[in-house]
């Protein structure tokens, strides 16, 4: 029988626990109870996420105590986070009259954390909130860590806060309806903390993966650990002036690949990207004599092995040249004297952030990639 592991993200005052393990959605209402004695609470989910899992957290949230006062489903899919679905989650939490120490609950995946979180944060100055992420990647990176926010014309997360929830419910069971490929986009994100400081995971994941994969106590066990590695790096550097960037490891190609697809989730998902980008990152750094290729060529091993995309020519379709890539990457990224900022790694759990990469070597480095 699978136990729950609670994970603690240190902030302080701030502090929260993420509970990670099979049968929480229904057992939701006593642990949030014991958390937040006496709220009430809005749900707020997307129409998929609401088919399968609204009425399990619903019955499960008041047999234990605890009114559901509303319940808004949104749109699937990432042009749900807009103004206008921030209005609508905003209005719904007002109309139903939910006071500051009330509870806003998002139940799906980064889409409706992100959007929910950030309602959370404006109505009344900043109301109490809980992540039910349903989704690997959420339950491994974007529930934790208070980053809120939605999308603007110019830009993905333009417009948004800093705003911790009060508790992450991560159910593992949730995960066994994820279609396989949005499971597999999720593992980049898991495997992401073993490159960046725990090389220990990483063996571990290069061993057990299939179990991950299968569910029970290995996956419970290896969201947990990338859980405790979030949690390390948000406790040191919360709202992201150090440290924190090392979660973006592989994000800047991958980011770069997702513009250049514009998005179009059936050529590459934002997992797909980070595990190119993740590939790219270690040859990246073995081309400037960092890391050795081996490191690389065990990096891009697994992610293969697990089925991930891990070259630009694993994306299907054309893709635009060298120096257009180089102008998304530069979108997101400011070039300061013909410098940019990157994570770049001296080995497998090595990862530290180079303030100094040359622009040129950035393209030279696209243009041998392209290939
Ligand atoms: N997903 C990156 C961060 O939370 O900082």
């Amino acid at each position: 029988m699978s136990k729950t592991v609670t994970v603690e993200v240190g902030l302080g005052a701030r502090a929260y626990d993420i509970l990670i393990g099979p049968g929480l959605l229904a057992g939701a209402g006593e642990t949030v109870s014991a958390r937040l004695p006496g709220a009430r609470v809005a749900i707020v989910t997307d129409g998929n996420v609401a088919a399968s899992h609204l009425e399990t957290l619903k019955s499960g949230l008041e047999r234990g105590g605890v009114t559901v006062a509303a319940a808004v489903t949104l749109p699937a899919g990432e042009k749900t986070k807009s103004f206008e679905h921030l209005q609508e989650v905003v209005d719904a939490v007002l109309g139903a009259r939910l006071e500051r120490r009330d509870a806003v609950v998002a139940l799906g995946g980064g889409v409706i954390g992100d959007l929910t979180g950030f309602a959370a944060g404006i109505v009344r100055r900043g109301m109490d909130f809980v992540q039910v992420p349903t989704s690997l990647l959420a339950q491994v990176d974007s529930s934790v860590g208070g980053k809120t926010g939605i999308n603007s014309a110019r830009g993905k997360n333009l417009i948004g806060v800093f705003h911790q929830p009060k508790l992450v419910l991560a159910d593992s069971g949730v995960l066994d309806t994820l279609p396989i490929r949005e499971f597999r986009a999720g593992y980049a994100e898991l495997a992401k903390y073993g490159l960046i400081d725990r090389p220990a995971f990483f063996a571990w994941l290069e061993k057990n993966w299939q179990e991950v994969f299968e569910g029970g106590d290995a996956r419970i066990e290896a969201i947990a650990e990338a859980c405790r590695a979030k949690a390390d790096v948000v406790a040191r550097d919360e709202f992201e002036t150090g440290d924190r960037a090392l979660l973006n490891l592989g994000h800047t190609f991958g980011h770069a690949l997702e513009a250049a697809t514009a998005y179009d989730g059936t050529r590459l998902v934002h997992g797909e990207g980070v595990s190119i980008g993740m590939v790219l990152a270690h040859r990246f750094s073995a081309r400037l004599n960092l890391a050795s290729p081996d490191d690389a060529a065990r990096v891009e091993a697994h992610l293969k092995a697990v089925g991930l995309p891990t070259s630009v020519a694993d994306i299907p379709g054309e893709l635009p040249g060298p120096e257009k890539l180089f102008d998304y990457i530069t979108q997101d990224k400011k070039v300061s004297r013909g410098a940019l900022t990157f994570i770049l790694t001296r080995g497998i759990g090595r990862s530290f952030i180079a303030k100094d990469v040359p622009a040129s070597e950035v393209v030279a480095f696209l243009r041998d990639s392209l290939e």
